[in-house]
């Protein structure tokens, strides 16, 4: 389908992997927990004139925007306002051959002004739903040093966190992303750098990460997973950040491994595996995926299918 006025910018990343790692083509019935652009959803609806698509984002400006054109596709698509650990609740009865969750934010998001971005000069919000939760400049503002501390380490900011931590207790209070940024490219950290990543993108990631809970939403999606997916589906992740694909890499090997899961719609339990890790090795973009859209670099997809017994 052709592009219309008020479509999002955002270019879904590894597209035809994903459509090709939920079997789209052969039909069936999906669940698009992070509709963002609506990228993966179209090409989920179009790979078969069959196919239905569920689709989530707790963002309600993306599910605005996608309702804007969610009319061509009739029925056959349904647009649901909430965070994807509500996924069991939000989808009812529900039950799909395909999940897919394309993790992180979109670049729609980046672009709104919202303190997604180092370059915002009016907002340090970093919410994906607006409606709820404390803002970016709420928790930087007045956390304790060592919570601030606890945050960049848990999202991956690595031996820097405290140092980091402490600049940005000094600096405080911050009104917007730039001023933020500035602080750390400012600081000893940010002037002798030895990565090729700026500390301030890491230090962004870290604090969107403790904003939206993204952790525990990624833990909450993989509890409820099994119980929303037909025997035989599949369940596809990416994730940009090596922090969130071990989570996913890590529950996917558990579930291959005998325990006790809730394995099927209507919560049952399994003492066995529920199923198989289809790649071994997380599936990437390729080099001219890259070139076309630098945003994928970082992309991770790992791919889960459940037995077909359960
Ligand atoms: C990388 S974008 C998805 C892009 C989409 N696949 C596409 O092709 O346009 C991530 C989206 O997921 C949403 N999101 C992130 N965490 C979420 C959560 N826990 N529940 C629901 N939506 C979430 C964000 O609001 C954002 O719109």
């Amino acid at each position: 389908m052709s592009k219309a006025a008020g479509d999002a910018v955002h270019v879904p990343v590894m597209l035809n992997e994903v459509v090709q790692a939920l079997g789209a083509a052969e039909g069936g019935m999906f669940l698009d927990c992070t509709f963002g652009g609506g990228g993966h959803t179209k090409g989920l609806l179009d790979a078969n004139p069959n196919n239905m698509v569920v689709a989530l984002d707790r963002d309600s400006r993306a599910i605005e925007r996608g309702r804007r054109w969610a009319g061509r596709y009739g029925e056959r698509l349904e647009l649901i306002h909430s965070p994807f650990s509500g996924a069991a609740q939000a989808v009812s009865l529900h039950v799909f051959d395909g999940i897919l969750a394309d993790l992180g934010m979109s670049t729609d998001q980046l672009m709104e002004g919202r303190g997604f971005s180092f370059a915002d000069q009016e907002a340090l919000d970093m919410r994906m739903d607006e409606s709820e939760g404390q803002t970016a400049a709420d928790f930087v503002n007045s956390a304790p040093e060592r919570e601030i501390f606890l945050a960049l380490a848990e999202g991956g900011v690595g031996k820097n966190a405290r140092a980091i931590a402490r600049t940005l207790v000094f600096h405080r209070p911050f009104k917007s992303a730039i001023e933020l940024a500035d602080a750390i490219k400012g600081s000893q950290l940010g002037k002798r750098r030895v990565s090729k990543v700026h500390p301030a993108t890491v230090v962004f990631q870290a604090l969107r990460m403790r904003i939206n809970n993204e952790l525990g939403e990624i833990e909450r999606l993989m509890e409820s997973a099994p119980a929303v997916v037909k025997p035989g589906g599949k369940l596809a992740i990416i994730t940009f950040h090596s922090v969130e694909d071990q989570a996913v890499a890590n529950r996917m090997r558990k579930w291959e491994s005998a325990g006790s899961y809730p394995a099927n719609w209507r919560g049952n339990r399994a003492e066995k595996r529920i199923g198989r890790v289809v790649n071994r090795k997380a599936i990437v973009p390729t080099e001219e995926e890259i070139s076309r859209n630098p945003a994928s670099r970082s992309a991770r997809l790992r791919v889960f299918q459940f037995e077909s017994n359960l």
